[in-house]
């Protein structure tokens, strides 16, 4: 407790010296969700991250998330110094999405606009037409659909299979997977749901869809709080990365927030409810990356950036 006190304050002064911003995910661990609050950062979904590293005046961003969340960043905004707590903070959906397989499957499919979630590489956005994230996946593939567009979506294909069923859209998915979502059970969550009749059930539709089917509300990590403080309910039982209680317990005080099970039948799961690689980044990781700067900076390729900018502008412009 004490040493982390300790911590707080030496990098509340280095980001002072630095003219830094800590830029969080609700998915990073509480104290660091609270550090970026009281320093004057944010903490938000992809999209927010995004928008907010992009207007905010600080020479430096440090961005605790993974690590397409600090690339988006530093395309974005190439003038800014862009850290992370650590440059190996990755994500299954950008492991399992090498550019040169998906670009291949884009030229073999040259009919189709390309639409990738943000949890992908620059040099994947580099090949899009499009990014979104979860927050704006429907209402850009809706808007495709509706000029006529058939779809190339990847890497998701959970998320591509719910936007598929809610807009009606031609969609061919990329095979990849969140490992965190992934591990959600339909059929334990339905036990859950007896024990709990009152409860009302979030999901993150980077989940199966037999777990989505059994929500009250779906949506990005930003619409499932938002959810949390609307629905009437006063229990939630929550099918995404457990980082986001911090946000959902701040936003709704006095409501009970339950996590929807992950492995049924006594199975193991690899992440069980908690991100590997949001893990990471830590306090100490965090000073480390405002002192010593080389090993935590992130660069993007200029001629990759430039490529990369025009599908995540496009986001940006289409989401005001
Ligand atoms: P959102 O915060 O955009 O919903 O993203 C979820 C996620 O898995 C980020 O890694
Ligand atoms: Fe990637 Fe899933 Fe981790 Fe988000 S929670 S960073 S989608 S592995």
């Amino acid at each position: 407790q004490e040493q982390a006190a300790e911590y707080k304050a030496r990098i509340k002064a280095l980001l002072q010296q630095h003219n830094a911003v800590l830029v969080a995910h609700y998915y990073t661990d509480p104290e660091i969700q609270a550090l970026a609050e009281a320093t004057g950062g944010c903490v938000s979904d992809s999209l927010e991250m995004a928008r907010f590293g992009k207007e905010h005046p600080a020479d430096t961003l440090i961005v605790a998330g993974v690590r397409f969340m600090g690339e988006t960043a530093k395309i974005l905004s190439p003038e800014k110094t862009v850290l992370m707590p650590t440059l190996d903070a990755t994500c299954s959906l950008d492991l399992g999405c090498p550019a040169k397989e998906f670009s291949e499957f884009c030229d073999a499919h040259p009919d189709r606009v390309v639409v990738v979630y943000a949890n992908t590489s620059a040099a994947v956005k580099a090949r899009a037409d499009w990014v979104v994230t979860s927050s704006i996946a429907l209402d850009v593939v809706d808007y495709l659909d509706s000029q006529g567009k058939k779809i190339l979506w990847g890497p998701d294909k959970h998320l591509g299979a719910y936007v598929q069923k809610q807009t009606g859209a031609d969609m061919l998915l990329w095979n990849g997977a969140c490992i965190v979502h992934d591990e959600f059970k339909a059929k334990a969550l339905l036990e859950l749901k007896k024990q709990y009749p009152n409860a009302a059930v979030l999901v993150h539709p980077e989940s199966p869809d037999s777990v989505v089917q059994l929500a009250d509300a779906v949506g990005s990590t930003s619409q499932l709080i938002k959810a949390s403080q609307t629905l009437p309910n006063d229990t939630f039982i929550v099918a995404t990365d457990k980082g986001i209680f911090y946000k959902m317990q701040q936003q709704a005080p006095g409501k009970t927030f339950i996590e929807a099970p992950t492995g049924g039948n006594g199975a193991t799961c690899r992440s069980c409810a908690h991100c590997p690689w949001m893990a990471m980044n830590g306090l100490q990781a965090i000073e480390e990356a405002l002192v010593k700067r080389e090993g935590h900076e992130i660069f993007v390729d200029d001629a990759l950036r430039r490529k990369a900018l025009l599908p995540l502008d496009r986001m940006l412009n289409f989401a005001k």
